[in-house]
């Protein structure tokens, strides 16, 4: 991280603590950058437990994160809203607690939006209200075997996102007796011209309209028979996107699930279609790829949950910006960090295209993260074809390493990263030729013993693409690893806890004939 960023970086954290100072918050024991396995360029919360991003919206130029937060403790507990904002998708500003807990419930995740016509009422001097569109859940209801107990319920914020009313007409949409009924995500259609509000409801997605935020109609359910059931359906998303190269509208909707993910445990799969303004219809040439139980995943990591899109980033901007909590609820309230506990992945821009699959979400990610190159190391070559090792040494591995080879067809190996430490701990991402598989292994990677859910196999990916260049982007923090490989058609997200920080890195081609680097650099952070 620059120096100026880590500035902006402690100044944040200066004012969080100076504007919590009344509030119950707990001030970290050690820097922050100082403390074990804490990440340098994701987003952590300054301290306590952290899980879903929230409110993800953009207004008058900034980018507000709010995230599922328990500021008592370092395991999950009654939830407020945590608060953040960048300018840059890569600083961020630590901002006081938006949400708290109230008579009707803990603040559970939901959505953001700028009410640019007022339709609710709630501006104030012409200028609009910032909603914010979330479920109560009521834990007494919950002990009490109700099945009533979450509900959709909305604030407003005349300042920026910085305080916050709740309606006093809450809940907007009370529940009809469904156990899960949460995670509502708001969108302005302007082809209907309505707010629709998508959220989950156990194995469904439920479609809600509104001219005001405030008044809601039923519009429809998706999802019974389609995609995989294994877990509670969460966190639902729903946008529009133009087709690359196409001019082509289609809707996406993203489907984060628990259990059942890809590598097992928490994961996120997508459907493409049509919405009309009432129902939500998969398109043909998906459907044909799906049945009951398999699916697409948005990544194949074990470590990318209940992400959803930024609202209101301009046209003139014009991407559909993506965040995820970078961990699995298989292991989340346990990992073995001391202050704080989780983070969230790199911002991602969500690309659709129209590929031999039929529509693919591909994630990118976003051009912002160049900012943070400081320097580059560009793979070398001994005269002999070689190329020299390691590649890093008693360096912090910490930035974004591309490569892009081919190699002869049928053989047996694999080309893989490997980072490493003085402990003879190591993790591994790569590609194995044989199988046409990414995969990602921290079985060796220091501290696993904290769930035995956590380190016990290696991760695979599918590959797509079917042309001749591999080409894997990885971005590697101090406890994780992001692939974006072909462009993003395959991503893959993991976390790892080594007992000292990894600092060295080598590249492995074990057994791949006909090996060929056309790129291999580090741009280090
Ligand atoms: C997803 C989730 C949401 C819920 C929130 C509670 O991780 O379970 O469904 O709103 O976390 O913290």
């Amino acid at each position: 991280m620059k120096k100026s960023s880590n500035l902006l970086f402690l100044f944040g954290l200066l004012c969080c603590f100076s504007a919590c100072k009344n509030e119950s918050t707990i001030v970290p024991s050690t820097p922050l950058l100082l403390e074990q396995h804490r990440p340098v360029f994701h987003f952590t919360p300054p301290q306590k437990w952290m899980n879903d991003p929230n409110g993800m919206v953009f207004f008058e130029g900034e980018y507000h994160l709010f995230y599922q937060h328990y500021p008592d403790s370092t395991v999950w507990g009654p939830m407020h809203w945590g608060h953040a904002m960048s300018t840059d998708l890569v600083n961020w500003e630590h901002l006081p607690i938006a949400l708290y807990p109230d008579e009707l419930g803990y603040i559970f995740s939901g959505s953001a939006v700028i009410d640019w016509k007022n339709t609710s009422g709630f501006g104030k001097n012409g200028q609009p209200p910032m909603i914010a569109i979330f479920t109560h859940h009521d834990p007494v209801g919950e002990k009490s075997g109700s099945n009533t107990f979450q509900y959709q319920s909305i604030a407003y914020s005349n300042d920026k996102g910085r305080t916050w009313t709740k309606y006093e007409g809450n809940p907007v949409i009370p529940n009809p007796g469904v156990r899960d009924f949460r995670d509502p995500k708001v969108i302005w259609d302007d082809d209907s011209e309505q707010w629709v509000m998508v959220f989950a409801a156990q194995n469904h997605i439920k479609f809600y309209g509104s001219p005001n935020l405030k008044d809601w109609t039923h519009l429809s359910d998706f999802g019974h028979e389609w995609g995989t059931h294994a877990g509670v359906w969460e966190c639902p998303d729903l946008f529009p996107l133009i087709v690359k190269g196409k001019g082509e509208k289609k809707w996406v909707l993203l489907q984060s699930l628990n259990p059942g993910g890809p590598n097992g445990g928490s994961g996120t799969q997508y459907f493409v279609g049509d919405f009309d303004g009432k129902n939500f219809v998969l398109d043909e040439s998906f459907a044909k790829n799906l049945t009951q139980d398999s699916t697409i995943w948005l990544d194949y990591g074990r470590d990318n949950y209940a992400g959803v899109t930024w609202s209101d980033v301009p046209q003139s901007d014009g991407r559909r910006l993506f965040m995820g909590w970078m961990s699995n609820w298989d292991y989340a309230q346990v990992v073995p960090t001391e202050n704080w506990r989780s983070a969230m992945t790199i911002a991602r821009n969500l690309v659709l295209k129209k590929t031999y699959l039929g529509y693919r979400l591909f994630s990118e990610p976003v051009k912002e993260m160049a900012t943070l190159n400081k320097d580059t190391t560009v793979f070398k070559f001994d005269p002999d074809g070689h190329y020299l090792q390691p590649i890093a040494k008693d360096r912090k591995i910490l930035g974004k390493v591309t490569l892009n080879f081919s190699y002869d067809e049928n053989t047996d190996g694999f080309v893989a990263l490997q980072l490493s430490n003085s402990k003879n701990e190591n993790y591994w991402i790569g590609y194995t030729t044989k199988s046409g598989q990414f995969f990602s292994d921290r079985q060796a990677a220091g501290k696993i013993n904290f769930s035995e859910k956590f380190a016990t196999k290696k991760h695979t990916a599918p590959r797509f693409s079917n042309s001749k260049n591999i080409e894997m982007e990885v971005f590697l923090d101090v406890a994780s690893a992001e692939l974006f490989a072909d462009k993003g058609w395959t991503t893959m997200t993991d976390i790892f806890f080594p007992n000292e920080d990894f600092n060295q890195l080598d590249l492995k081609v074990v057994d791949v004939e006909g090996f060929v680097l056309h790129e291999g650099k580090v741009e280090w952070y």
